[in-house]
């Protein structure tokens, strides 16, 4: 049974727009926690620090490497709420150094703030420039391939992370 809000771990992936990265970053996070059986654990979203494409679905690029991978999700742009997403959240997962200076500058608490890409394992000791998913707006299709490579290995490393720090 889904447990009460506050009882659950409160994850926000957050990126720019809220079409592309976070929005991606949440459906591999839904479905992993599916899974693994502890879905009921969490309270995940996604949002943009921009607000540009509120209401919008994701970038078709985002649906189509999704699919490539079978992974299918709904999604519904929205900008960051800072009054109730700093409640709400225990997790703020920025996918770039510009997103966390965002969330900082619309008064996010440091110590919820990190890094998506900070989760992954295999990235132990990089230079945070290093730890960004970027932005693949504006460029080919690759960018989305790496995108999902870079977001699928940082979420698993996400869930051990909090399953450890929360074993129930
Ligand atoms: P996202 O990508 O932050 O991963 O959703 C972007 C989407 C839209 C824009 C920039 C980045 N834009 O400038 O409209």
């Amino acid at each position: 049974m889904t447990k009460p809000p506050a009882e659950r771990i409160g994850v926000l992936f957050v990126c720019l727009g809220n079409i592309c990265r976070s929005p991606l970053a949440k459906g591999l996070f839904q479905e992993l926690v599916q899974q693994r059986g502890v879905a009921a654990r969490f309270d995940i979203d996604s949002c943009g620090t921009g607000g540009w494409h509120a209401g919008e679905g994701a970038d078709p690029r985002t649906v189509q490497i999704a699919a490539f991978h079978g992974l299918t999700f709904e999604h519904a742009a929205r900008q960051l709420d800072p009054r109730r997403d700093f409640d709400r959240f225990q997790y703020l997962l920025a996918m770039d150094l510009d997103n966390r200076a965002g969330l900082l500058h619309a008064g996010a608490p440091a110590n919820k703030v990190y890094l998506m890409r900070s989760f992954d394992p295999t990235l132990a000791g990089e230079t945070e420039h290093r730890l960004q998913v970027p932005d693949p707006y504006y460029g080919g299709s690759e960018g989305f391939e790496k995108m999902y490579a870079m977001l699928k290995a940082a979420c698993e490393g996400f869930l051990t992370h909090t399953l450890n720090e929360r074993p129930r």
